[in-house]
Formats: C-alpha cells, sequence, structure tokens
C-alpha cells in the first residue's frame, strides 16, 4: 500500500443530478426501464460497479470492503432525472418496443416510466448517420446556432427537473469515420468552424461542446471521435469539467479484453483472432454502412496491440493476424450473437484454438455502464477533476487518454485504475497488491 494525502475536497450532493442521454434507442431506454426497475425493487443493479460493487480498504487482515456507493459520495439513484434527445420523435415507450431489448413484461411495467420519456429534438446531419433518415431535428443557419438551441434545451431541462447537477452521455449512433482536423486544433479554431458551418464538425462534437460550454461532464459511449479533440479538450480544462470515452465496452470486446490479459501473463502466443458478429438492432443497421464500421472497427481492433505489446514480445505476438467482422442481420435483433476463434499456441510451439460464442445482449451490457458513469462523471465534477478521466477507461473499448500516452486495455489494470482514484479521493491508501507487509519484509 501506499500513503496518500487526500487531495480533493468533493463537494456535498445538494439536490437531484441531471442525466442527459444523446439518442433515445436500446441502450437509453434499456437504462430507463431498469433503473424504475431497480428504484422499485423489481430487480437488482446487475452490473453495475457502483450500485453492487465492493471496494477493500487498508490491509487484508482489516476485513473493510464497503460497497462503493457507501464509499464514495455518489448521487442515490432515486435522486436522478433523464432527459433524452433523438431525431424520432417516438416516446421512450414507443422507442424500447422498437428496440426490442426487452421482454413484454418488462416492457409494460415500464410503461408508465417511459411513456413520460419525450425526446428533444436532435442534432442531426445524414451525412454522419447514412444510414437513418431523422425526421424530428432543429434546424439552424449555424452549427454555432445549433450549439446555442441545445444549450436552451439544457437550461430549460435542468429548470424544469429542478437538477443541480446535469451530466451527459452520448448514447447516439456511430457516426461516420473521421480524423482530427485543423477545425479541432484549438478551441479558436473550432469556435469558428461552428460559425463556418465547417464539415469535420460532427453533430456529437456540437452536442458536447454545448456541455462542455456549459460545465457538463460528457462521456462518449459510441466510437466516433467526438470530444477526443484537442479542442475540446482545451475547452473541458478551460471550464473544469470531466471528460472521457470513447465507446461503451461490452460484448466481444469485453471478453477480449478478459481474455487476452491471461494469454499475456502466461506467455502464450497468439497467430490470429478472428471475431464476427450478428446483430439486427439499429445500431447494427448503421454499423452496415461502411463509414460507420470503419470507426467501429478503428476502436475494436485497437485492443490487441496495446494489450499484447508485441514489440516486446515479438515471438509471441510480432505477427497476429486480427480480424473484426460485424454482420447485419435482422433476425437476431438486439440478441446479438459474437464468435471468436482464437489461435494460440504454446510450449514447443503447439497449436491450440480457442472458440468463444458469446450470446449476449448489448443493451443489457451496457446500461449499466450508462448508470455508472453518471454518477462517476458527477463525482469527478464535484472533486474538481477536469479533462480526460483515463481511470474511466474500465467502461471503455477505446479509451482516451493523454496526448502521447498509449491507452490501458486490459480489464483488470483498469478495475485496479478506478478503484486506487476511489482510495485516492476518499484520502484511503491506494493498494499496490505488494502485500510485505504481512510477511515481515
Ligand atoms: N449496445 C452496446 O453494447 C454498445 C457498445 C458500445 C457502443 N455502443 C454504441 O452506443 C450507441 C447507442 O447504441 P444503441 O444500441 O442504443 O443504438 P440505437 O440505434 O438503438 O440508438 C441510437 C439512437 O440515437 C439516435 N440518434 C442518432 N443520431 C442522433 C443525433 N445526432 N442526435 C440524437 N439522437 C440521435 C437514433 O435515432 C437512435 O434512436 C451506438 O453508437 C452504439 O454503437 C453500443
Amino acid at each position: 500500500m501506499t500513503t496518500t494525502t487526500k487531495p480533493h475536497t468533493i463537494k456535498p450532493i445538494d439536490g437531484k443530478l441531471g442525466i442527459l442521454l444523446v439518442g433515445q434507442g436500446a441502450i437509453s431506454t434499456t437504462f430507463i426501464a431498469g433503473l424504475d426497475a431497480i428504484r422499485k425493487g423489481r430487480t437488482k443493479p446487475f452490473g453495475s460497479v457502483t450500485q453492487m460493487g465492493t471496494i477493500r480498504l487498508g490491509k487484508r487482515t482489516e476485513h473493510r470492503s464497503p460497497l462503493v456507493k457507501d464509499f464514495v459520495p455518489i448521487a442515490n439513484i432515486n435522486d436522478l432525472e433523464i432527459g433524452c434527445w433523438d431525431i424520432f420523435e417516438d416516446n421512450g415507450y414507443v422507442a424500447a418496443k422498437k428496440a426490442g431489448v426487452l421482454s413484454d413484461t418488462d416492457l409494460e411495467a415500464a410503461r408508465p416510466v417511459l411513456e413520460k420519456v419525450k425526446p428533444m429534438r436532435g442534432v442531426f446531419d445524414q451525412q454522419w448517420v447514412k444510414k437513418l433518415n431523422g425526421t424530428y431535428v432543429k434546424t439552424a443557419k449555424t452549427k454555432r446556432e445549433y450549439a446555442d438551441q441545445l444549450m436552451d434545451d439544457i437550461r430549460k431541462f435542468q429548470k424544469e427537473r429542478g437538477v443541480s447537477r446535469t451530466v451527459m452521455v452520448w448514447c447516439a449512433s456511430t457516426e461516420t469515420f473521421t480524423e482530427k482536423s485543423d477545425a479541432h486544433r484549438t478551441l479558436k479554431s473550432f469556435e469558428k468552424a461552428l460559425d463556418d458551418n465547417d464539415p469535420t464538425i460532427a453533430p456529437s462534437m456540437i452536442y458536447a461542446y454545448a456541455a462542455l460550454k456549459l460545465g457538463i461532464p460528457f462521456a462518449n459511449g459510441a466510437p466516433g471521435l467526438t470530444v477526443d479533440t484537442p479542442a475540446l479538450i482545451e475547452l473541458a480544462n478551460e471550464t473544469r469539467t470531466p471528460i472521457c470515452g470513447k465507446d461503451f465496452k461490452t460484448g466481444q470486446t469485453l471478453m477480449k479484453t478478459i481474455l487476452a490479459p491471461g494469454f499475456r501473463a502466461r506467455l502464450l502466443g497468439l497467430n490470429g483472432w478472428f471475431s464476427t458478429n450478428i446483430l439486427g438492432n439499429r445500431d447494427g443497421e448503421v454499423l452496415d454502412d461502411p463509414g460507420s464500421f470503419k470507426t467501429k472497427e478503428e476502436s475494436k481492433l485497437s485492443v490487441l496491440d496495446t494489450i499484447l505489446q508485441p514489440e516486446l514480445n515479438p515471438d509471441l505476438y510480432g505477427n497476429i493476424c486480427h480480424k473484426v467482422r460485424i454482420n447485419y442481420y435482422p433476425p437476431r435483433g438486439d440478441a446479438k450473437e459474437g464468435w471468436d476463434n482464437i489461435d494460440i499456441f504454446g510450449w514447443m510451439g503447439y497449436p491450440m484454438q480457442i472458440k468463444v460464442d458469446f450470446l449476449c445482449r448489448d443493451s443489457i451490457l451496457a446500461a449499466p455502464l450508462v448508470l455508472d458513469l453518471a454518477l462517476f462523471m458527477d463525482l469527478a465534477k464535484r472533486s474538481d477533476m477536469r479533462g480526460i478521466q483515463e481511470w474511466l477507461s474500465f467502461y471503455f473499448k477505446s479509451p482516451q487518454t493523454a496526448d502521447g500516452l498509449y491507452p490501458e486495455h486490459n480489464l483488470f489494470i483498469q478495475e485496479m485504475k478506478l478503484k486506487n482514484t476511489l482510495r485516492y479521493l476518499m484520502g484511503e491508501e491506494t493498494i499496490t497488491h505488494l502485500g510485505n507487509e504481512y510477511y515481515g519484509m
């Protein structure tokens, strides 16, 4: 263990927390329905570290392992107010029904709450999501005006719902692949680009800009560039606002970041990893477009390299064939199936194969991440932690990091980082697992 001094004063919770979700699709409606079921005691918050996770404090002999929610001052799930934007006018119930995640029983149980969820008009440009033709969208002359309209929406939501703090989570469709442009370089160039309707400013960047301008933390659940640009990092630092992303770590990539650290730890070599998926929800439809898929592919492919570090272990990992496929297959709806064929080798180079067939439910895996991110981002904001929150990389496929740092993908290192950050914030000792104090060393 290492000694730390309490670095931050954490502002107290003084009222309700607003969670603004961009996109009112499968993940968002599953999150809202689940939250309602948890509040009413119909289910437990499975998959949520903030609600069910425990955290060890001090030495193992002390037997102190409180629940995370009892250890850090995070908002109570009964004190959350949810708002959404979408580009279709459906209320939450209709959207959830279309998303096809929940059983009829769960859908009907959540109906009163879901029906009350009426989206705000979205900022949309079909150039960025080719497969969707949004009909419930804002109109404006410039991208700056769109940002202003979003800020008006936010202020109205805050006032009407009486929230004292707000966070924003991007749960909208994956936008087409884009790289950083001149417009993204500085806040000044970004703001000029908003005025000039620069084509490299995506709708997601306008939402992020609006949030950060108002000091609202922004988490990016999709793989797009969005808040991962020097301009918006500058704005986040300027307004002392936390940001994090990208791309919720669920499904196949979650499995990859669980398995690959094990191979690496035991020095088992890898010849290839072929991953394919079938899914039939709207996300799958959007990803059927090559532009949106490229954004996703980049995010999914980056994982293995940083876990296996081929440059340090060329004999084991220097020649890996890594392929990822996503196939839109409507009959499956949200019940995705992800297959992995993993070609590994061991002692004397003998080959072995591992097959993983994960019959998962994307939105069921993603919903608790929305809850945790919202609560932790609010904690970060109240603790005056601004800019990139790498300690939340536990939740992302493609973690956003400071310039020049490679992201840490290993789920177990990410978990340790997250929990040590909580210990550090609360003035507890961080845990290194060295354990020499038990042996008189
Ligand atoms: N489900 C998972 O496990 C998972 C994992 C990682 C990332 N993601 C990403 O999370 C996002 C949401 O996933 P989902 O399954 O809920 O998708 P979804 O298609 O069901 O929902 C997305 C919603 O966003 C809306 N939308 C699109 N552009 C918008 C805009 N500019 N403004 C407002 N609304 C907009 C769409 O109309 C749709 O209702 C996707 O980008 C997906 O790639 C999902």
